[in-house]
């Protein structure tokens, strides 16, 4: 066994040699360190940040072009940038430079700050290029119509969503929670064979772009998607899932208590939480705390990395059985 820090320093070093194809290493954590045996961790959907910077070399002196941060995302059409305010001034160059180095995108949008509020909404202003924020990505063969500034929605998660497609049985009846603008149940509903989905999404504007995706879209089941606050709908419901998809990181431990009331004998959970390095089991106590109030018990838990959102902070997901 090697220790949990040295492992994750050995990810990230090699997730920066390999970007573009690394896929599913297994490590090994230390048993005392943390709970999980094993973790994984997926490609990434951002594009190197190299070739912008070599496109910039000549117009920006070396002191800017060492504070453009490390990578972009390319969302169908739109690349988004995070810019620091120190190269505010240069925002229209280092616009019109990507725009140039990437023939398939037609608007280049900076990225303030992080998702905020309860509808992980995103402030973005444009750069260059067409003046909208609307457009159709494409995930696994699905086709995902979004406006990037009204709704949540993040390429770098796509492996990650197709990783619990495929996870998914025939006749399984599935539930997401925070369901946005329906990427999880169209990537599912293409890839698996359930037999129902069931999407829950509180804001109205994400809820009617999965409506429109839905009808973009074939899948192998049927899809329901519902509007409204997961609190007062899993009320109504009046079905239970095998498994349930918890996409909400930081606050989907205040839902826990409905999801182990839904999930059926050895139903699957996926918890998903942002945590620093150190903290990974803390996230599977609080499910294992939830178990416990609910009279359920959380086995074969495994724990998936799924990005990171700082050096230092990671996106995971917990993989845990409920019996
Ligand atoms: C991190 S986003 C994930 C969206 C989508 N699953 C995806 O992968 O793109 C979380 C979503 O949960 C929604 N949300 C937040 N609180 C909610 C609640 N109480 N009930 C239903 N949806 C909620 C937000 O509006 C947002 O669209």
């Amino acid at each position: 066994m090697v220790h949990a820090n040295y492992l994750i320093t050995f990810l990230l070093s090699r997730l920066d040699q390999q970007k573009s194809n690394l896929f599913q290493i297994k490590v090994h954590l230390q048993r005392n360190t943390c709970v999980f045996d094993q973790a994984y961790i997926h490609p990434y959907a951002f594009q190197p940040i190299m070739n912008l910077k070599q496109a910039l070399n000549n117009k920006l002196p070396s002191a800017e072009l060492d504070l453009l941060v490390r990578a972009y995302d390319v969302v169908g059409d739109i690349a988004v940038i995070i810019i620091p305010p120190e190269l505010f001034h240069r925002k229209t160059l280092i616009g019109q430079t990507l725009l140039d180095l990437h023939k398939n995108v037609k608007v280049v949008a900076k990225r303030s700050g992080v998702y905020e509020g309860q509808h992980r909404t995103i402030d973005l202003t444009i750069l260059a290029g067409e003046n909208r924020t609307e457009t159709i990505h494409k995930e696994f063969g699905v086709k995902l119509l979004l406006d990037l500034r009204t709704i949540y929605f993040s390429a770098r998660i796509g492996t990650e969503r197709k990783r619990i497609a495929d996870l998914v049985a025939a006749d399984e009846k599935v539930l997401v929670m925070f369901s946005g603008a329906a990427p999880f149940p169209l990537v599912i509903g293409r890839h698996s064979h359930p037999q129902a989905i069931t999407g829950i999404e509180i804001s109205k504007i994400a809820h009617a772009y999965g409506k429109k995706n839905l009808r973009m879209n074939t899948s192998n089941c049927p899809i329901k998607l519902i509007n409204g606050d997961v609190r007062d709908v899993v009320t109504k419901l009046n079905e239970t899932f095998d498994r349930i998809i918890m996409p909400l990181p930081h606050t989907a431990q205040d839902f826990l208590h409905l999801a182990l009331a839904l999930l059926r004998d050895k139903g699957w959970l996926h918890y998903y939480d942002i945590k620093p390095k150190d903290h990974f089991q803390i996230s599977f106590k609080t499910i294992q705390d939830a178990c416990n109030k609910a009279n359920r018990c959380a086995v074969n838990p495994q724990l998936f990395f799924c990005g990171h959102i700082s050096p230092k902070l990671f996106r995971i997901c917990i993989d845990v059985q409920i019996v």
